[in-house]
């Protein structure tokens, strides 16, 4: 073993000792490993505090696709607000009600609703009576449906939902401004994940990485971001260029996009310790077993889509969605096996809420 070698296990072991104990350098050179001996090295640190936090195992989420009518026009989201190239439709509520029960019989016992954004008091009281409709379901419910006053945050909350994703998408206000039109405003995300955080969510949220202009240190800073905040929950992905949008042009090169993912992935989990990191379905757009390659990089959340197939193509934020024709009882099989394939068992009928969360509810 070469002194480099010596120098990254010290590295490994430094941060997992204790949470936070990379600094933004470590955090820079960890994310900057290429050889492959080196990166298995840190797959497996990861992958072992991932398993000392959450055991052998992973929670399962159902995502519902509800809509994707969208106010947002992100220059990178297949959904943004000016792609007239899709269809536009909105579940109606006996539609989210009738896959929640889906999700429930599943043995998922968490879901997540998620759509493109809208606000007002129509579509806030509209999923305030979905929350209501499948409390009785008691499942860990989650949502996903971007920047919203604190207000409707609360009320949301109070109808049942106990976590929220937003991503910050990067934490570099500079590049968010590149990848945003100029009215969409990074202060206010920020002020939103504050809001929910006082709401009393477990809050999650995330990036995207190799996006256009991007370093690997912003990657470091978004790591350091989520500490800051005290994330309960990640979810990152690979950025995917959409051809319907205008960032749709950009290189495309699915291994190093994935490589870069996994490695966000493992460097989060070694910062962060007790998170929920999800595996997200950007990286099996990358690689058949890209989600399972995310597992084996210290995630240990899932979030299969339960969505009927007829809608799942108009619901594509990024070119090569995975999954559109199979069906939710399908998706079920195919992961079950793909996960028992690296040895981890899912956690059917258990909320598998942040551990993070719990933690700090303590105090
Ligand atoms: N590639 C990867 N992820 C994307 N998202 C939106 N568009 C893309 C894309 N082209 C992600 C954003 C958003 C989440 C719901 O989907 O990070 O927060
Ligand atoms: Fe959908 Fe494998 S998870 S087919």
């Amino acid at each position: 073993m070469g002194g480099g070698s010596r120098a990254l296990t010290d590295l490994l072991d430094q941060a997992k000792a204790r949470p936070q104990a990379l600094d933004e350098d470590a955090r820079t050179t960890l994310l900057s490993l290429e050889d492959p001996d080196e990166l298995a090295a840190l797959f497996a640190a990861a992958r072992e505090l991932k398993e000392r936090y959450c055991g052998r195992t992973v929670a399962l989420r159902g995502i519902i696709e509800a809509g994707n009518v969208c106010v947002k026009d992100c220059r990178y989201c297949g959904i943004r607000r000016s792609n007239a190239n899709l269809e536009r439709y909105t579940l109606t509520a006996d539609d989210i009600v009738r896959l929640a029960r889906l999700d429930a019989r599943l043995g998922y016992a968490s879901l997540v609703i998620q759509s493109g954004e809208i606000e007002g008091e129509t579509h806030t009281a509209f999923i305030e009576d979905v929350l209501r409709r499948i409390a009785p379901l008691d499942l860990g419910v989650t949502l996903s449906l971007g920047e919203q006053t604190e207000e409707t945050y609360r009320r949301w909350r109070q109808a049942g939902a106990v976590r929220y994703l937003l991503r910050i998408e990067t934490s570099n206000p500079d590049l968010y401004a590149r990848i945003h039109p100029a009215d969409h405003d990074w202060n206010r995300r920020v002020a939103c994940l504050a809001a929910l955080r006082r709401c009393d969510y477990q809050v999650g949220t995330g990036v995207m990485c190799g996006l256009p202009g991007q370093t690997i240190r912003d990657l470091a800073r978004d790591i350091g971001f989520f500490a800051e905040i005290d994330a309960d929950m990640i979810g990152m992905g690979p950025f995917i260029p959409h051809p319907d949008t205008p960032l749709g042009d950009e290189p495309m090169d699915a291994k190093r996009r994935l490589s870069l993912g996994l490695r966000m992935i493992a460097v989060t989990r070694l910062h962060l310790h007790d998170v929920n990191i999800a595996a997200a379905t950007a990286l099996q757009a990358l690689a058949p077993d890209g989600r399972e390659q995310g597992v084996r990089a210290g995630a240990n959340v899932v979030m299969p889509n339960i969505t009927d197939t007829k809608f799942r193509r108009s619901y594509q934020l990024y070119a090569h969605k995975p999954c559109l024709d199979e069906n939710a009882a399908l998706c079920r099989g195919c992961l079950e096996r793909r996960l028992q394939a690296i040895g981890e068992t899912i956690a059917y009928g258990q909320r598998g809420d942040s551990l993070h969360y719990r933690t700090r509810a303590k105090k």
